[in-house]
């Protein structure tokens, strides 16, 4: 079964506890947190305070994608917030095997997420180090958009590589992932699925995010 990691970016900030409430009674696993710092994308979302309050709240783990330049500078910040999980871009961090060492020395998880662009071969000389790989299905910055379909043969290809390299990394997909294109992303090798309008437009987001945890 698929990890289900509805992201926060989509709540309603201004009641963000309701929010958090109603996730954690669901079949959601982990709690997705997209940080922007409007310069590595061109969008501002929150910071650390608004973590740490969600984090008072949260009963299931915090899954942190970091859209931020140099992230190395906040790594210990982020944990004090409360990250489970941090994940970095390869497009961020100059000395990305340092910024890894440095995530999974402080007790988290280690991701590396990469954007539509950045080719799957990039990650070879990381993905044994790494817990998490986070393939952008949109361009980063915004939630709603439109998932892009070279993601299924990209999926495929970082599954080929996981194996051939005997990497345990998660493949997580992230950004326009719905009901329609989860199937196809788990049969390609997908680990975890982020969905942030698709699960917080619906009239019954419980009930999304146990359609799909059911999947595949
Ligand atoms: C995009 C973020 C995504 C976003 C996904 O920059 O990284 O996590 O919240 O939202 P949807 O599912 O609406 O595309
Ligand atoms: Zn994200």
């Amino acid at each position: 079964m698929p990890i289900i990691a509805p992201s926060i970016l989509a709540a309603d900030f201004a009641n963000l506890q309701a929010d958090v409430t109603m996730l954690n009674d669901s079949a959601a696993d982990w709690i997705h947190v997209d940080v922007m710092d409007g310069v590595f994308v061109p969008n501002i979302s929150f910071g650390l305070p608004v973590i740490k309050a969600i984090k008072k709240h949260a009963q299931k783990p915090l899954d942190v994608h970091l859209m931020i330049v140099q992230p190395e500078r906040y790594l210990q910040a982020f944990k004090e917030a409360g990250a489970d999980i941090l994940t970095v871009h390869l497009e961020a961090s100059t000395h990305l095997h340092r910024t890894i060492q440095e995530i999974k020395a402080l007790g988290m998880q280690a991701g590396v997420a990469i954007n539509p662009h950045t080719a799957i071969s990039l990650l070879k000389d990381i993905v044994a180090d790494i817990d998490l790989i986070c393939l952008m299905s949109v361009n980063p910055g915004f939630g709603g958009q439109k998932f892009i379909e070279n993601t299924f043969a990209k999926t495929s290809e970082l599954a080929s590589l996981l194996k051939v390299t005997n990497s345990k990394a998660k493949i997580e997909i992230d950004g326009g992932v719905n009901q329609a294109n989860a199937p196809k992303l788990i049969a390609a090798g997908a680990d975890v699925l982020v969905a942030g309008n698709f699960v917080f437009t619906a009239p019954k987001p419980k009930e999304v995010i146990q359609q799909l945890k059911s999947l595949a």
